[in-house]
């Protein structure tokens, strides 16, 4: 268990974020931080209170400001804007990015040496916006996408198949948008992979869907973006920190020539432990899929040159 773990931003994806956390037993204390006035201070209140029903005993803390963060060895941002329907994630990127910008500079003030997981979109150009407000090393700078984007493909897999999720091994890679990566080749039930099992047009409708997964859900919602499966993602991504699990899960990292790519962010394998950042794991793609990786890694590329740093 950790001493301190920060979420900021304390909308949808923030505080049910802090709520699993608690859940989780992961830390002491989670503190989350909110512009916002009596938000954080009100959720973090209720949740706190949850804790004899649960079984936790993490004190949860809200705040408007970082003081409370001060110390904290993991940090997971959600602040900013969502999307509203017919928005995509890089529509977001200026308004987004002066906030993500001041946050990683607070973050870097109260905890220099803490660990950010980055959940704001669009994902990939707000860890790197993350990395240059906190002037962190590589290892202590990730962003949730691929993690989520996966799931959303072993929830739809696991249907057409009608087998367990816990059973579909899966890897979604690239940048969080809409050319996002969905690596077939390593995507088995228990080792069998899956082109054994599902014919090509329905794994096709499924790829269609993943990528399609966030903005399939601002359509309903209306007023906003998913919250329960980022949360869930991010979480899981900080519990691999904190347990020191060496997982390897496909995460949002600065890259320095692996895949081909080089100073951006964008998903790939990567082992998580109590560093943060333990090593990308270079794989094999078929040239489908090392075209689709150098396609989606363009998108991000062309959203981070819009920015003025
Ligand atoms: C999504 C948002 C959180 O994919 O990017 O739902």
């Amino acid at each position: 268990m950790l001493n301190k773990i920060t979420v900021v931003g304390a909308g949808n994806v923030g505080a049910t974020a802090a709520q699993r956390l608690a859940e989780k037993n992961l830390a002491r204390t989670v503190v989350m931080v909110d512009v916002a006035e009596g938000i954080p201070q009100g959720k973090a209140l209720d949740q706190w209170q949850s804790g004899p029903i649960e079984g936790y005993d993490t004190r949860v803390v809200g705040a408007n400001d970082y003081e409370a963060a001060a110390g904290s060895e993991i940090f997971v941002v959600t602040a900013g804007i969502a999307r509203k329907p017919g928005m995509s994630r890089d529509d977001l990127v200026k308004t987004n990015a002066g906030i993500v910008h001041s946050v990683a500079k607070e973050i870097a003030r109260v905890a220099p040496k803490s660990i950010i997981i980055v959940v704001s979109n669009p994902l990939d150009v707000m860890c790197y916006v993350a990395m240059q407000g906190s002037g962190f090393p590589r290892e202590r700078v990730l962003g949730m996408a691929g993690v989520l984007d996966t799931a959303r493909y072993r929830t739809f897999l696991a249907e057409a198949m009608e087998v367990s999720v816990e059973d579909i091994q899966a890897m979604v890679l690239g940048g969080h948008g809409d050319t996002m990566v969905p690596l077939i080749s390593y995507t088995t039930v228990s080792g069998i992979p899956v082109t054994q099992l599902l014919a090509k047009d329905k794994l096709d409708a499924i790829v269609a869907r993943t990528r399609n997964g966030g903005a399939e859900i601002v359509a309903h919602l209306k007023t906003g973006s998913a919250y329960y499966a980022p949360s869930a993602a991010a979480v899981q991504m900080v519990e691999a920190i904190v347990l020191d699990k060496k997982r390897v899960l496909p995460c949002a990292a600065w890259l320095q020539g692996e895949y081909g790519l080089r100073d951006m962010f964008c998903g790939v394998p990567c082992k998580l432990g109590k560093n943060g950042l333990e090593g990308v794991i270079e794989v094999p793609l078929t040239e489908q899929e090392r075209k689709d990786l150098t396609a989606s890694a363009e998108a991000v590329r062309s959203v981070q040159a819009t920015l003025s740093l």
